[in-house]
Protein backbone atom coordinates (compact mmCIF):
# COMPACT_ATOMS: atom_id res chain seq x y z
CA UNK A 1 0.00 0.00 0.00
CA UNK A 2 1.50 3.20 -1.26
CA UNK A 3 1.31 6.16 0.75
CA UNK A 4 2.40 9.44 1.64
CA UNK A 5 4.25 10.87 4.69
CA UNK A 6 4.09 14.86 4.52
CA UNK A 7 4.50 17.61 6.91
CA UNK A 8 7.67 17.12 8.33
CA UNK A 9 9.38 19.78 10.02
CA UNK A 10 12.48 18.18 9.14
CA UNK A 11 13.79 15.39 7.33
CA UNK A 12 17.13 13.41 8.00
CA UNK A 13 17.63 11.69 4.54
CA UNK A 14 21.65 11.29 5.30
CA UNK A 15 22.06 11.69 1.34
CA UNK A 16 25.34 12.84 0.58
CA UNK A 17 24.16 14.53 -2.58
CA UNK A 18 23.38 17.15 -0.34
CA UNK A 19 25.29 19.92 1.45
CA UNK A 20 24.95 19.17 5.15
CA UNK A 21 26.23 15.82 7.42
CA UNK A 22 22.75 14.72 7.87
CA UNK A 23 20.91 15.80 4.05
CA UNK A 24 18.14 17.68 5.79
CA UNK A 25 15.07 18.63 3.89
CA UNK A 26 12.81 21.04 5.53
CA UNK A 27 8.98 20.91 5.03
CA UNK A 28 9.30 17.46 3.29
CA UNK A 29 7.57 14.51 2.11
CA UNK A 30 8.43 10.94 1.79
CA UNK A 31 6.67 8.50 -0.24
CA UNK A 32 6.24 4.59 0.74
CA UNK A 33 5.83 2.08 -1.65
CA UNK A 34 6.16 -1.51 -1.46
CA UNK A 35 8.16 -1.17 1.78
CA UNK A 36 10.86 0.94 0.02
CA UNK A 37 11.07 4.27 -0.13
CA UNK A 38 9.91 5.86 -3.45
CA UNK A 39 10.04 9.31 -3.63
CA UNK A 40 12.04 11.89 -1.37
CA UNK A 41 11.90 15.93 -1.50
CA UNK A 42 10.11 18.73 -0.55
CA UNK A 43 6.25 18.12 -0.04
CA UNK A 44 5.66 21.19 -2.24
CA UNK A 45 7.67 19.19 -5.31
CA UNK A 46 5.58 16.31 -4.68
CA UNK A 47 4.95 14.78 -8.25
CA UNK A 48 1.70 15.33 -9.38
CA UNK A 49 1.55 11.08 -9.69
CA UNK A 50 1.79 10.82 -5.77
CA UNK A 51 -1.27 13.37 -5.03
CA UNK A 52 -3.57 11.33 -5.13
CA UNK A 53 -2.09 9.08 -2.59
CA UNK A 54 -3.11 7.80 1.16
CA UNK A 55 -1.84 10.82 3.04
CA UNK A 56 0.25 9.88 6.73
CA UNK A 57 0.37 13.71 8.18
CA UNK A 58 3.74 13.81 10.61
CA UNK A 59 2.42 16.87 12.28
CA UNK A 60 5.81 19.28 11.82
CA UNK A 61 7.79 16.62 13.24
CA UNK A 62 10.99 14.83 12.37
CA UNK A 63 11.66 12.46 10.74
CA UNK A 64 14.80 10.39 10.55
CA UNK A 65 16.04 6.75 9.29
CA UNK A 66 15.70 3.88 11.71
CA UNK A 67 18.58 3.55 14.37
CA UNK A 68 21.03 0.57 13.03
CA UNK A 69 22.59 -0.39 16.41
CA UNK A 70 25.83 -2.02 14.88
CA UNK A 71 27.24 -3.71 18.34
CA UNK A 72 24.92 -5.83 20.69
CA UNK A 73 25.30 -9.07 22.92
CA UNK A 74 21.42 -8.54 23.58
CA UNK A 75 20.80 -12.97 23.92
CA UNK A 76 21.85 -13.97 27.40
CA UNK A 77 20.14 -14.94 30.41
CA UNK A 78 19.94 -13.86 33.78
CA UNK A 79 21.52 -10.05 34.83
CA UNK A 80 24.17 -8.91 36.72
CA UNK A 81 22.92 -6.05 38.63
CA UNK A 82 24.74 -8.10 41.62
CA UNK A 83 27.87 -7.39 40.53
CA UNK A 84 26.63 -3.32 38.98
CA UNK A 85 26.22 -2.91 42.67
CA UNK A 86 29.87 -4.08 43.76
CA UNK A 87 31.49 -2.01 41.16
CA UNK A 88 29.96 0.56 42.38
CA UNK A 89 30.91 0.35 45.61
CA UNK A 90 34.40 0.16 44.51
CA UNK A 91 35.28 -3.10 43.14
CA UNK A 92 36.81 -3.30 39.49
CA UNK A 93 35.50 -5.56 36.18
CA UNK A 94 38.54 -6.49 35.73
CA UNK A 95 38.72 -8.03 39.14
CA UNK A 96 35.27 -9.16 39.22
CA UNK A 97 36.03 -11.06 35.73
CA UNK A 98 39.27 -12.69 36.86
CA UNK A 99 37.55 -14.28 40.11
CA UNK A 100 35.36 -16.24 37.85
CA UNK A 101 32.24 -13.60 37.58
CA UNK A 102 31.36 -10.91 34.98
CA UNK A 103 31.10 -12.63 31.79
CA UNK A 104 31.15 -16.04 33.24
CA UNK A 105 28.31 -15.35 35.55
CA UNK A 106 26.70 -14.76 32.00
CA UNK A 107 28.46 -17.70 30.03
CA UNK A 108 26.58 -19.88 33.28
CA UNK A 109 23.27 -18.54 33.22
CA UNK A 110 23.23 -18.40 29.53
CA UNK A 111 24.53 -22.31 29.21
CA UNK A 112 21.35 -23.36 31.66
CA UNK A 113 19.12 -21.95 29.65
CA UNK A 114 16.86 -23.37 26.64
CA UNK A 115 16.66 -21.67 23.02
CA UNK A 116 12.91 -21.09 24.21
CA UNK A 117 14.00 -18.87 27.63
CA UNK A 118 16.65 -17.14 25.68
CA UNK A 119 14.25 -16.53 22.70
CA UNK A 120 11.82 -14.92 25.17
CA UNK A 121 14.57 -12.74 26.85
CA UNK A 122 16.02 -11.58 23.92
CA UNK A 123 12.36 -10.67 22.32
CA UNK A 124 11.77 -8.70 25.01
CA UNK A 125 14.58 -6.12 24.58
CA UNK A 126 14.30 -5.95 20.89
CA UNK A 127 10.90 -4.88 21.83
CA UNK A 128 12.50 -2.03 24.05
CA UNK A 129 14.89 -1.44 21.02
CA UNK A 130 12.09 -1.05 18.63
CA UNK A 131 10.15 1.45 20.84
CA UNK A 132 13.23 3.27 20.82
CA UNK A 133 13.51 4.06 17.03
CA UNK A 134 15.75 0.95 16.39
CA UNK A 135 15.37 -1.03 13.37
CA UNK A 136 18.28 -3.09 12.42
CA UNK A 137 20.26 -4.95 15.13
CA UNK A 138 23.62 -6.61 15.27
CA UNK A 139 23.79 -9.45 17.90
CA UNK A 140 26.93 -11.54 19.02
CA UNK A 141 26.64 -14.98 20.33
CA UNK A 142 29.68 -15.22 23.32
CA UNK A 143 27.83 -16.25 26.31
CA UNK A 144 28.23 -20.30 25.25
CA UNK A 145 31.90 -20.63 25.01
CA UNK A 146 30.83 -24.03 24.21
CA UNK A 147 29.67 -25.83 20.78
CA UNK A 148 26.05 -26.31 21.81
CA UNK A 149 25.64 -22.59 23.66
CA UNK A 150 27.12 -20.88 20.75
CA UNK A 151 24.90 -22.46 18.20
CA UNK A 152 21.74 -22.29 20.29
CA UNK A 153 22.42 -18.43 20.38
CA UNK A 154 23.07 -18.03 17.11
CA UNK A 155 19.88 -20.01 16.69
CA UNK A 156 17.90 -18.02 18.65
CA UNK A 157 19.30 -14.69 16.55
CA UNK A 158 18.14 -16.43 13.16
CA UNK A 159 14.37 -17.02 15.05
CA UNK A 160 14.33 -13.57 16.16
CA UNK A 161 15.25 -12.13 12.69
CA UNK A 162 12.32 -14.25 11.28
CA UNK A 163 9.94 -13.30 13.85
CA UNK A 164 10.69 -9.76 14.95
CA UNK A 165 9.94 -6.71 13.08
CA UNK A 166 13.62 -5.98 13.68
CA UNK A 167 15.97 -6.83 11.42
CA UNK A 168 19.44 -9.30 12.94
CA UNK A 169 22.54 -9.30 11.23
CA UNK A 170 24.10 -12.37 13.43
CA UNK A 171 28.21 -12.57 14.76
CA UNK A 172 29.99 -15.46 16.08
CA UNK A 173 31.96 -14.74 19.12
CA UNK A 174 33.32 -17.78 20.59
CA UNK A 175 36.29 -15.95 21.34
CA UNK A 176 34.11 -14.17 24.12
CA UNK A 177 36.77 -15.26 27.08
CA UNK A 178 38.28 -18.46 27.85
CA UNK A 179 36.17 -20.30 29.63
CA UNK A 180 37.18 -22.05 32.89
CA UNK A 181 37.41 -25.76 31.65
CA UNK A 182 40.55 -24.16 29.31
CA UNK A 183 41.93 -22.13 31.98
CA UNK A 184 44.89 -23.85 31.65
CA UNK A 185 44.80 -24.74 28.40
CA UNK A 186 44.06 -21.37 26.06
CA UNK A 187 45.66 -23.11 23.34
CA UNK A 188 43.16 -26.24 23.38
CA UNK A 189 40.15 -23.87 23.40
CA UNK A 190 41.56 -21.81 20.30
CA UNK A 191 40.87 -25.27 18.53
CA UNK A 192 37.64 -25.78 20.08
CA UNK A 193 36.82 -22.85 17.94
CA UNK A 194 38.46 -23.96 15.27
CA UNK A 195 37.74 -26.94 14.59
CA UNK A 196 34.70 -27.65 16.89
CA UNK A 197 32.52 -24.43 16.74
CA UNK A 198 33.12 -22.80 13.67
CA UNK A 199 32.22 -25.77 11.30
CA UNK A 200 28.36 -25.64 12.95
CA UNK A 201 28.44 -21.89 13.82
CA UNK A 202 29.74 -20.22 10.89
CA UNK A 203 26.92 -21.48 8.74
CA UNK A 204 24.24 -19.19 11.18
CA UNK A 205 26.78 -16.10 11.40
CA UNK A 206 27.86 -13.31 9.13
CA UNK A 207 31.04 -11.71 10.82
CA UNK A 208 33.66 -13.25 12.98
CA UNK A 209 34.45 -11.16 16.30
CA UNK A 210 37.00 -11.68 18.87
CA UNK A 211 37.77 -9.64 22.41
CA UNK A 212 40.99 -9.26 22.10
CA UNK A 213 42.23 -7.52 25.01
CA UNK A 214 43.59 -7.74 29.04
CA UNK A 215 42.10 -10.85 30.13
CA UNK A 216 40.71 -12.01 27.00
CA UNK A 217 42.92 -12.95 23.75
CA UNK A 218 45.88 -11.70 22.45
CA UNK A 219 46.77 -10.19 19.38
CA UNK A 220 47.72 -13.84 18.44
CA UNK A 221 45.09 -15.70 19.19
CA UNK A 222 43.09 -13.44 18.07
CA UNK A 223 44.29 -13.28 14.58
CA UNK A 224 44.01 -17.32 14.65
CA UNK A 225 40.63 -17.18 15.39
CA UNK A 226 40.07 -14.78 12.35
CA UNK A 227 41.64 -16.60 9.85
CA UNK A 228 39.88 -19.66 10.67
CA UNK A 229 36.62 -17.46 10.55
CA UNK A 230 37.32 -16.65 6.71
CA UNK A 231 38.12 -19.88 6.28
CA UNK A 232 34.36 -20.46 6.71
CA UNK A 233 33.23 -17.39 5.47
CA UNK A 234 32.90 -14.79 8.34
CA UNK A 235 34.21 -11.50 7.37
CA UNK A 236 36.16 -10.38 10.91
CA UNK A 237 35.41 -7.26 13.54
CA UNK A 238 36.72 -6.86 16.68
CA UNK A 239 36.42 -5.77 20.55
CA UNK A 240 39.54 -3.77 21.01
CA UNK A 241 41.74 -1.31 23.23
CA UNK A 242 38.45 -1.51 25.71
CA UNK A 243 40.53 -2.14 28.75
CA UNK A 244 43.70 -1.21 28.09
CA UNK A 245 46.39 -1.10 25.03
CA UNK A 246 47.07 -4.46 23.66
CA UNK A 247 47.66 -3.81 19.56
CA UNK A 248 43.98 -4.74 18.97
CA UNK A 249 43.45 -2.06 16.64
CA UNK A 250 46.87 -2.61 14.68
CA UNK A 251 45.58 -6.31 14.24
CA UNK A 252 42.05 -4.77 13.00
CA UNK A 253 43.96 -2.87 10.51
CA UNK A 254 46.31 -5.51 9.53
CA UNK A 255 43.31 -7.81 8.68
CA UNK A 256 40.95 -5.50 7.30
CA UNK A 257 38.35 -6.14 9.82
CA UNK A 258 34.85 -4.29 9.06
CA UNK A 259 34.81 -3.24 12.27
CA UNK A 260 36.99 -2.40 15.35
CA UNK A 261 35.07 -1.88 17.94
CA UNK A 262 35.42 0.27 21.59
CA UNK A 263 38.43 1.65 20.97
CA UNK A 264 38.94 3.54 24.26
CA UNK A 265 43.05 3.80 24.11
CA UNK A 266 43.37 3.81 20.51
CA UNK A 267 46.14 6.28 19.67
CA UNK A 268 46.73 8.91 16.17
CA UNK A 269 48.84 6.19 14.61
CA UNK A 270 46.55 3.66 14.51
CA UNK A 271 43.33 5.41 13.63
CA UNK A 272 45.35 6.31 10.87
CA UNK A 273 45.95 2.41 9.97
CA UNK A 274 42.06 2.35 10.67
CA UNK A 275 41.35 4.60 8.37
CA UNK A 276 43.59 3.58 5.50
CA UNK A 277 42.27 0.09 5.79
CA UNK A 278 38.96 1.19 5.40
CA UNK A 279 37.70 0.06 8.76
CA UNK A 280 34.96 1.77 10.91
CA UNK A 281 35.42 2.57 14.09
CA UNK A 282 32.66 1.47 16.07
CA UNK A 283 31.97 3.56 19.31
CA UNK A 284 29.94 2.38 22.42
CA UNK A 285 29.63 6.10 24.98
CA UNK A 286 27.37 4.06 27.16
CA UNK A 287 30.10 1.23 28.26
CA UNK A 288 32.05 4.37 29.48
CA UNK A 289 28.70 5.59 31.32
CA UNK A 290 28.23 2.16 33.35
CA UNK A 291 31.84 1.46 33.59
CA UNK A 292 32.67 5.33 34.54
CA UNK A 293 35.83 5.46 32.23
CA UNK A 294 36.78 8.34 29.58
CA UNK A 295 34.76 8.53 26.59
CA UNK A 296 36.65 6.68 23.55
CA UNK A 297 38.27 9.52 21.22
CA UNK A 298 35.60 9.80 18.70
CA UNK A 299 36.48 13.63 18.42
CA UNK A 300 39.98 12.39 17.59
CA UNK A 301 38.70 9.17 15.27
CA UNK A 302 36.02 11.43 13.38
CA UNK A 303 38.70 14.62 12.65
CA UNK A 304 41.58 11.39 11.18
CA UNK A 305 38.89 10.59 8.97
CA UNK A 306 38.15 7.45 10.25
CA UNK A 307 34.04 6.40 9.52
CA UNK A 308 32.48 6.03 13.30
CA UNK A 309 29.18 4.42 14.05
CA UNK A 310 27.68 4.26 17.64
CA UNK A 311 25.85 1.35 19.31
CA UNK A 312 25.07 0.29 22.59
CA UNK A 313 26.69 -2.71 23.28
CA UNK A 314 23.83 -4.00 25.23
CA UNK A 315 24.97 -6.45 27.05
CA UNK A 316 24.34 -7.40 31.06
CA UNK A 317 27.82 -6.78 31.86
CA UNK A 318 29.27 -3.17 31.13
CA UNK A 319 26.25 -1.71 28.96
CA UNK A 320 22.77 -2.85 29.70
CA UNK A 321 20.59 0.06 27.58
CA UNK A 322 18.64 -0.63 24.49
CA UNK A 323 18.32 3.27 24.09
CA UNK A 324 20.12 4.35 20.95
CA UNK A 325 18.84 7.98 21.76
CA UNK A 326 21.18 7.86 24.95
CA UNK A 327 24.10 6.47 22.65
CA UNK A 328 23.18 9.72 20.27
CA UNK A 329 23.27 12.21 23.95
CA UNK A 330 26.32 10.39 24.92
CA UNK A 331 28.48 10.95 22.26
CA UNK A 332 27.20 14.37 21.60
CA UNK A 333 27.40 15.59 25.13
CA UNK A 334 30.30 13.61 26.61
CA UNK A 335 32.44 12.20 23.36
CA UNK A 336 33.00 15.46 21.12
CA UNK A 337 30.70 14.74 18.47
CA UNK A 338 28.06 17.48 17.35
CA UNK A 339 24.56 16.36 17.63
CA UNK A 340 24.64 16.14 13.25
CA UNK A 341 27.67 13.90 13.81
CA UNK A 342 25.82 11.68 16.62
CA UNK A 343 22.68 11.02 14.70
CA UNK A 344 24.78 9.94 11.47
CA UNK A 345 27.08 7.88 13.49
CA UNK A 346 23.73 5.71 15.14
CA UNK A 347 21.97 5.38 11.67
CA UNK A 348 24.31 5.67 8.33
CA UNK A 349 27.75 4.92 10.07
CA UNK A 350 25.78 1.51 11.44
CA UNK A 351 24.48 0.68 8.50
CA UNK A 352 27.90 0.83 6.83
CA UNK A 353 29.56 -0.63 9.76
CA UNK A 354 27.00 -3.99 8.94
CA UNK A 355 28.07 -3.52 5.01
CA UNK A 356 23.94 -2.86 4.76
CA UNK A 357 24.53 -0.13 2.09
CA UNK A 358 20.85 0.45 1.73
CA UNK A 359 20.14 1.10 5.22
CA UNK A 360 20.70 4.35 7.60
CA UNK A 361 19.50 7.10 4.92
CA UNK A 362 16.09 8.01 3.06
CA UNK A 363 16.81 7.52 -0.45
CA UNK A 364 14.79 6.11 -3.29
CA UNK A 365 14.80 2.47 -3.41
CA UNK A 366 15.97 2.51 0.28
CA UNK A 367 13.50 0.27 2.57
CA UNK A 368 10.95 2.59 4.15
CA UNK A 369 12.61 2.33 8.22
CA UNK A 370 12.03 5.51 9.77
CA UNK A 371 11.42 7.04 12.83
CA UNK A 372 9.03 10.23 13.46
CA UNK A 373 10.33 11.90 16.76
CA UNK A 374 7.82 13.38 18.62
CA UNK A 375 9.87 16.87 18.48
CA UNK A 376 10.51 19.39 15.16
CA UNK A 377 14.28 18.44 14.74
CA UNK A 378 16.71 15.71 15.49
CA UNK A 379 19.02 17.72 17.86
CA UNK A 380 15.95 16.89 20.15
CA UNK A 381 17.65 13.78 20.91
CA UNK A 382 20.58 14.73 22.40
CA UNK A 383 19.08 18.13 23.94
CA UNK A 384 16.16 15.96 25.74
CA UNK A 385 18.59 13.05 27.48
CA UNK A 386 16.91 10.32 29.12
CA UNK A 387 13.66 11.07 27.46
CA UNK A 388 12.14 8.57 24.38
CA UNK A 389 11.15 11.06 22.23
CA UNK A 390 9.82 8.01 19.15
CA UNK A 391 7.10 8.94 18.13
CA UNK A 392 6.22 6.11 15.39
CA UNK A 393 8.60 3.64 13.43
CA UNK A 394 7.99 2.24 10.16
CA UNK A 395 9.79 -0.76 9.74
CA UNK A 396 9.91 -1.64 5.60
CA UNK A 397 6.87 0.82 5.47
CA UNK A 398 4.77 -0.71 8.47
CA UNK A 399 3.75 0.92 11.03
CA UNK A 400 5.53 -1.05 13.72
CA UNK A 401 5.25 1.59 16.66
CA UNK A 402 2.58 4.71 16.55
CA UNK A 403 1.96 6.27 19.95
CA UNK A 404 1.21 9.35 17.65
CA UNK A 405 -1.38 7.71 16.50
CA UNK A 406 -0.38 9.21 13.14
CA UNK A 407 -2.47 6.45 11.30
CA UNK A 408 -5.63 6.99 12.53
O1 LIG B 1 31.47 -5.38 24.73
N1 LIG B 1 34.11 -6.39 25.88
C1 LIG B 1 33.64 -7.51 25.93
N2 LIG B 1 32.38 -7.82 25.94
C2 LIG B 1 31.33 -6.99 26.37
C3 LIG B 1 31.06 -7.13 27.81
C4 LIG B 1 30.46 -8.41 28.10
C5 LIG B 1 30.06 -8.58 29.51
O2 LIG B 1 30.59 -7.94 30.45
O3 LIG B 1 29.16 -9.43 29.70
C6 LIG B 1 31.53 -5.58 25.92
O4 LIG B 1 31.75 -4.67 26.73
FE1 LIG C 1 30.80 -5.75 22.99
Amino acid sequence: MAFVLGDIRELVTNAPTRPDLLGVVSDAAVVVQGGNVEWVGPEEDLPARFRGLRKVDAGGRAVLPGFVDAHTHCVFAGDRADEFARRLRGESYEEILAAGGGIMSTVAATRGATGMELFNAATARLDRMLQGGTTTVEIKSGYGLDIATERRTLEVIRALDERHPVDTVPTFLGAHVVPPEFRDDRDGYVELIEVGMLPVCAPLARYCDVFCDDGAFTVDEARRVLEAGRRYGLKPRLHVEQLGHSGGAALAAEVGAVSADHLDHVTEEEAIRLRDAGTIAVLLPAVALSMRTPQPPGRMLWDLGVPVAIATDCNPGTSYTESMSLVVALAALEMGLTPEEAIWSATRGGALALELPDRGWVVPGAPADLVVLDAPSSVHIPYRPGTNLVGAVLKRGAFVVDRLNLQR
